[in-house]
């Protein structure tokens, strides 16, 4: 390796996971690791432009820290680029030394249960990417006018952003970069209740402390918690989360919404426990009407775990809305390893494993959701993306274990992947999009409005300014 043969290494997946990855690589002393990131999209920064809540514009800043990777100059983006459609893992397996996978788990999961497919039911993933406006959901319909009660399945942090975008105050969402088409329809909705629900217990919730903290100090909501149902389900004695502080506090927080009294705000949200949905059933005109519920006892697993059981008891909501935020799935890339039951790309450590012999795969690796499960914040793909780079770096150092690539040279992949994809988007393309959303948002006290159809970005991307070569090369007689 020299500076004139450096180790080349791709990216698949601009969010989290794969800049912590590239950012790690780059930091490498040797400073002879060259990084290529492709993503899918016109647009980086993953989950944290498509997941994070637009009310939550602090945490999104972090895309600074990824910035800072991008314009390293061992650093090239490469978006609108999509593996296993523009370009097959074959083909970068010939001109990277190693491919570090990291395109998240994009899926939702479905509950099961009949009924899920009637107008009115969503699954979460659709309804997040339709209020960050990622291009796959702009056209969602989502009919925030007929229903006034919606219930959100699931105990999670997504389970908890997606109640709140249902109730923010109009005048709360206006100064965010929620989408355009999105702000539209939330500002007019007619939803004033939010049920969510849990399978298990308060104690067994996945809520971190400041979100479910943060249910409690909406400007237009009253938080409700019936005391009755929650000694209930707490009654049941859960060894794991009596010694876990976060969950210890979500009781200590959730028993204190269930002593407040309602200010009497003109919305709603409810936290229910110990209730699955067996059946979503239809009402008017074939859209979602109730959610039957069971009710669950909590009994313990052979190691100890509680997990819900259903009882006889059932209820029924009406409700004209249903979310399942029961957690996300990854999806297989074409000629990549993929585990169906748990939804990543075998590993070890982050080295991909041959399914059949069980041994790590040469020159691939794997980070984030889609090496480890849809679980973790944004923080945690950092250490998780310092072991896989750690593993690289074994690997290059014992001189086996990476690929010895056919044509190991920068401008002959950047030739092939522009051949595949004639739109593709480099990082001063997107860099224009981005300029292009924040004047726009400017004008509207907005931190950016974002662009949200493909073409549109294209267009956009296709506008940015000549790089210092281009002018230096166009000046030449
Ligand atoms: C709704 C939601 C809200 C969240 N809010 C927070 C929060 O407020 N704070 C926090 O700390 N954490 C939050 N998280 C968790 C955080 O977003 C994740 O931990 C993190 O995004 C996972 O990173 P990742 O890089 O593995 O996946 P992702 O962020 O999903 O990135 C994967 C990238 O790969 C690209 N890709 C996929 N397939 C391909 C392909 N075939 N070819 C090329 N590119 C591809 C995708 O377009 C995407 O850009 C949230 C998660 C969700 C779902
Ligand atoms: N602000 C933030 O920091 C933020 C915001 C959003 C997301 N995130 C992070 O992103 C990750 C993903 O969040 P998530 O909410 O998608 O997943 P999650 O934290 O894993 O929560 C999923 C919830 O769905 C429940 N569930 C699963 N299958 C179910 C079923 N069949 N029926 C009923 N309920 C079911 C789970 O209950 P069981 O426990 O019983 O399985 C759990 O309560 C998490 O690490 C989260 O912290 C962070």
């Amino acid at each position: 390796m020299t500076p004139e043969t450096p180790i080349r290494i791709a990216v698949i997946g601009s969010g989290p996971a794969g800049f912590y990855a590239a950012g790690h690589l780059l930091k490498d002393p040797s400073g002879l690791i060259d990084v290529d990131m492709l993503e899918r999209l016109p647009t980086p920064w993953g989950l944290v432009r498509s997941g994070v809540a637009p009310d939550h514009p602090k945490i999104k800043s972090v895309t600074r820290v990824y910035e800072k990777t991008a314009a390293h100059p061992r650093f090239r983006f490469f978006g609108n680029v999509t593996l296993g459609e523009h370009v097959s893992r074959e083909e970068l397996l010939t001109h990277y030394h190693a491919i570090v996978y990291a395109t998240g788990s994009p899926l939702d999961r479905p509950l099961g249960i009949p009924g899920e497919e009637l107008h009115g039911s969503h699954a979460a993933t659709e309804f997040v990417g339709w209020y960050n406006g990622h291009p796959d959901h702009t056209d969602l319909e989502i009919d925030l006018l007929s229903a006034e009660r919606a219930v959100v399945i699931g105990n999670g942090n997504v389970a908890l952003d997606v109640a709140r975008m249902l109730v923010l105050a109009p005048k709360e969402l206006a100064p965010t970069d929620t989408a355009d088409h999105a702000l539209e329809v939330l500002a007019a909705s007619r939803v004033s209740e939010v049920v969510i629900v849990g399978r298990r217990g308060p104690a067994q919730a996945a809520f971190t402390n400041p979100e479910l903290l943060e249910l409690g100090e909406l400007s237009e909501a009253d938080v409700v918690v019936d005391p009755a149902e929650l000694e209930r389900a707490l009654a049941i004695h859960d060894a794991d989360a009596e010694t876990d502080i976060t969950s210890r506090r979500n009781v200590e927080i959730l028993r204190g919404y269930a002593e407040r009294e309602p200010v009497g705000h003109a919305k709603r949200v409810v936290l229910r426990f110990l209730l699955s949905p067996s059946a979503l059933l239809p009402g008017e005109g074939g859209r979602l009407g109730a959610v039957e519920l069971v009710r669950n006892e909590l009994v313990a697993d052979a190691d100890g775990r509680l997990r819900a059981k259903a009882t006889e008891e059932r209820e029924t909501i009406d409700a004209g809305l249903a979310f399942r935020a029961i957690g996300y799935r990854g999806v297989p890339l074409p000629g990549v390893p993929f585990d169906e039951r748990s939804g990543v790309i075998p590993n070890d450590g982050g080295r991909v494993l041959d399914p059949s012999s069980g041994a790590p795969l040469p020159g691939e690796y794997v980070v984030g959701w889609i090496k480890r499960g849809p679980s973790g914040v944004i923080g945690t793909n950092k250490k998780d993306a310092q072991e896989t780079v750690d593993a690289i770096l074994a690997d290059l150092d014992a001189g086996k274990g990476l690929l010895q690539p056919e044509s190991p040279d920068a401008e002959s992949v950047e030739a092939l992947l522009r051949s595949c994809q004639p739109d593709l988007v480099t990082y001063a393309g997107w860099s224009e999009i981005d300029r292009h959303e924040r004047a726009r948002g400017e004008a509207s006290g907005r931190p950016r409005v974002k662009l949200t159809q493909i073409e549109e970005m294209l267009r956009i991307a296709a506008s940015e300014s000549p790089s210092e070569d281009e002018l230096a090369e166009a000046k030449a007689p």
